[in-house]
């Protein structure tokens, strides 16, 4: 059975949906009944008639980035006497913010605060510059800013139990792992479930920061450790600013991968808010197919990704080794998400993925000739 979307539809409710999170009102059934009945009166006034709607879109700005032009539905293009607008929808319009306080750089504060600086020795600086190396919040950052957060990073020594951090609670730093291992816990109804652990590396502490919301999850120290904190004050002013650059440059991108169509605006921004970016040349690896130690064949290309299409996935979903290597076929951008974030954000894709991972089992069964049970 086919199901016809009707005409006017998906035009109706993004129009209701980007009215919702520039007001936010705190009934949206309320706010629905409002919003539709005056796009029955201005339809009533102009004639539209029943079958044409016109989204009640006139105060959405449009940003410079590729505006999404809805279609046109019913007469609209031949009403020239209405005050009306044409629907033209930018879902990202920037004059709003759309996630939990996500941040806004024309907003934020001028830059007054004094400079937070802990002092370091050598040896802690180097210790430092390691740990942070592969933070993909900081990887936006530019040499000085990134001297900046050095500078203002100081060293927690952890013992083990020890809560860094308790869900419910403000966020006032954002750590990095030098080392041991941590739980991540989060709260299901009573329970304390541990939905994931750091492992000697990675960060957390950000969405706090970034959203302005109480911590999401509780950390624990699982062995003796050692974290690099960075103050809310600084992460703001550096951190953030920088990535909300990185929203304007990759929002539109995000907006076009295909796995992603089926998220919701907010959290594809989300999305963008935790990716880092990685160049690589021609030929070099980017993931490493993990080997039996018995293993020792020559490499077969399997397959090419190209713009929108992802990869690395696999081992994530199903929890096995990388079962490919991918390398770059010329010069090469990459748009990264770290374990944790990949959970977080993209569990309600996941089905997708693992819908996709038997296109892989069709590439080796037509190269190999036998199948292949990548799955767990
Ligand atoms: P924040 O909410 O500031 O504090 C708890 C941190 O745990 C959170 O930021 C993330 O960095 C991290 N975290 C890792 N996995 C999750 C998860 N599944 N849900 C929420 N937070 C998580």
């Amino acid at each position: 059975m086919s199901i016809e979307v009707p005409p006017g539809l998906t035009e109706l409710l993004q129009g209701y949906t980007v009215e919702v999170l520039r007001q936010r009102p705190p009934d949206l059934v309320e706010f629905a009944i409002q919003y539709f009945t005056r796009i029955r009166e201005t339809r009533n006034q102009d004639g539209t008639g029943p079958g044409g709607v016109k989204p009640l879109l006139k105060e959405v700005k449009i940003s410079e980035a590729e505006p999404m032009q809805t279609e046109s539905t019913g007469d609209d293009d031949e009403e020239d006497d209405s005050d009306f607008e044409p629907p033209v929808i930018n879902r990202f319009s920037r004059r709003v913010s759309v996630c939990a306080e996500a941040f806004n750089p024309d907003e934020e504060e001028e830059d007054t605060e004094p400079r937070v600086v802990h002092p370091k020795t050598d040896e802690q600086r180097c210790r430092l510059q390691e740990a942070c190396l592969d933070i993909l919040l900081f990887k936006s950052l530019d040499p000085e800013q990134m001297s900046q957060v050095l500078d203002a990073m100081f060293e927690h020594r952890v013992q083990p139990q020890e809560h860094v951090i308790d869900q419910g609670d403000d966020g006032d730093n954002f750590y990095v792992i030098e080392r041991g291992v941590y739980d991540i816990l989060v709260l299901k109804g009573e329970q304390s479930v541990c939905v994931g652990q750091y492992n000697n590396r990675g960060s957390f502490g950000e969405l706090a920061l970034m959203y302005n919301t109480p911590r999401a999850a509780t950390i624990v120290a699982t062995t003796e450790g050692a974290l690099w904190g960075l103050d809310r004050v600084t992460f703001r002013r550096l951190v953030l600013k920088n990535n909300a650059k990185k929203r304007k440059t990759y929002e539109t991108f995000v907006e076009s991968v295909p796995l992603l169509k089926s998220l919701e605006l907010q959290e594809r921004m989300k999305i963008v808010d935790v990716i880092g970016v990685k160049n690589y040349q021609d030929g070099e690896r980017i993931i490493t197919q993990t080997k039996a130690d018995h293993q020792d064949n020559a490499e077969v290309e399997i397959a090419r990704c190209s713009h929108g299409q992802y990869f690395g996935e696999l081992a994530l979903v199903t929890n096995k080794p990388r079962a490919a290597s991918a390398y770059a076929v010329g010069d090469v951008k990459c748009l990264i998400m770290d374990v944790q974030a990949f959970e977080r954000l993209l569990g309600s894709c996941k089905e997708i993925m693992k819908r996709n991972i038997s296109h892989y089992e069709e590439q080796l069964v037509a190269l190999f000739g036998s199948s292949m049970d990548l799955r767990d």
